[in-house]
């Protein structure tokens, strides 16, 4: 239901295939109270029908610029300029070249043209078309109209093909929309957040070190979305190659140890997120100087000592302990038997296991499983920043 003053929202719908996700975005934005009206290029039609669109959207749907009926009914140019947020989703390249022109030759282009209220696009087409250096001067040129654009994303295309031109899902794209009209909730307005990303690096000599592969992206977008949905957030970050998100805290570390008192030292977290890769051993007695190969001398051998596990210590506080204390469990077989052991095993309140089998690490996208003392939840797959909207707002939920 369309909440009195709610604000609105005019979705353009471009013909691709993506359009058939338009129809879950219209549910999405109908479910959190934003008026839908919606207008479908002639393109658009050969996807999804305008019947689907309307019930869906409880409006009528408009199309043809020049319609007696439409045009006395509302004029394209009111059209345009009563929503708070125009939407073009699926923009496809047509209608990105046709918006970087300045074009109004249908009744899209031309309340596109006429508005006077910020403007979302969300790209989806062929990979090659998405790279097609017109397309991305194209981009370039919107963005530079002060554009607003979400996506696309990596994946597998419906014409077969694989790489980036995938529309954004509905729910990243509704997530945008929030953040645009400033009616996103802030369900951690008020809280601390702590969270760990990236691996940690456990030094062999000065110039040697041992690692793993975390890119650090799940706990990045963790802290991000934390700080959208209006947390106060700390970021302990073992090396990564991606600068820390606005309005977060970083606390940059190497080793697991550093990483550890960096925790520690954080005052009160409401929630504790421990996304990084840690280390289980550290290197007994890095050498003080470079290790050198002496040319007939054997090979070193390496003796190990545990590093601490930040995970187990948080959640195992006796004072101070965080409400929530949340850890990951990165499996590459029985996914849940482990995730749950696990559970039990650091004193956590929540695990989100993933199956790393398939290579995550680097990956945009995520795969999670959510497990705790109340059963499993299995999430469908989903880009890591929209992985990591719904895990902070199902911790949100915990801790209202
Ligand atoms: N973790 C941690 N400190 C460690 C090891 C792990 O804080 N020394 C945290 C991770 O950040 C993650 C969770 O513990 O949230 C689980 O990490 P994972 O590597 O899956 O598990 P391990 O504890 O290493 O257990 P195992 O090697 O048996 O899978």
């Amino acid at each position: 239901m369309e909440k009195p003053g709610a604000k609105s929202v005019l979705l353009v719908v471009g013909g691709g295939i993506a359009a058939y996700k338009a129809l879950e975005l219209i549910r999405l934005l109908k479910a959190r109270g934003l008026g839908t009206r919606v207008i479908m290029t002639k393109a658009a039609e050969q996807f999804v029908t305008p019947l689907s669109v309307a019930a869906l959207s409880g409006e009528k749907v408009f199309s043809e610029l020049f319609s007696l009926t439409d045009e006395t009914e509302m004029g394209h140019i009111e059209l345009s300029r009563s929503a708070d947020l125009v939407v073009v989703a699926p923009a496809t390249a047509d209608l990105m070249a046709k918006m970087a022109q300045g074009l109004a030759g249908d009744l899209a282009s031309t309340a596109i043209l006429a508005t006077d209220k910020p403007v979302l696009i969300a790209p989806a087409m062929n990979v090659r078309m998405w790279h097609h250096p017109a397309t991305q001067r194209n981009l370039a040129t919107l963005r530079g109209d002060g554009i607003h654009v979400v996506g696309p994303n990596a994946g597998d295309m419906a014409c077969g093909e694989f790489g980036l031109g995938r529309m954004a899902e509905p729910a990243e794209i509704a997530a945008a929309i929030l953040d645009l009209l400033g009616g996103g909730a802030k369900p951690l307005a008020g809280r601390r957040v702590l969270i760990t990303a990236g691996p940690t690096r456990e030094p062999i000599d000065p110039v040697r070190f041992i690692s793993n592969h975390s890119s650090g992206k799940q706990g990045y977008a963790l802290a991000n979305e934390a700080v959208k949905l209006g947390a106060q957030v700390t970021l302990v970050s073992g090396p990564v190659a991606m600068p820390a998100p606005l309005g977060v805290q970083l606390v940059a570390v190497e080793t697991a140890e550093q990483m550890l008192a960096a925790c520690e030292a954080v005052p009160a977290p409401d929630l504790v997120i421990c996304a990084a890769a840690v280390a289980d051993w550290k290197v007994a007695n890095p050498a003080p100087q470079k290790l050198k190969k002496n040319d007939n001398s054997e090979p070193p051998a390496l003796a190990f000592a545990p590093n601490p596990d930040i995970l187990k210590t948080l959640a195992q506080k006796t004072k101070g302990r965080a409400r929530l204390v949340v850890g990951f469990a990165a499996e590459t077989e029985n996914v849940i038997a482990n995730a749950e052991a696990k559970l039990k095993r650091k004193g956590c309140d929540l695990i989100i296991a993933n199956d790393v089998s398939q290579g995550v690490f680097g990956a945009g996208r995520n795969t999670v499983h959510l497990v705790s003392a109340s059963g499993v939840e299995n999430w469908p797959q989903a880009s890591k920043d929209e992985v990591a909207r719904r895990i902070l707002e199902h911790c949100a939920g915990l801790l209202k």
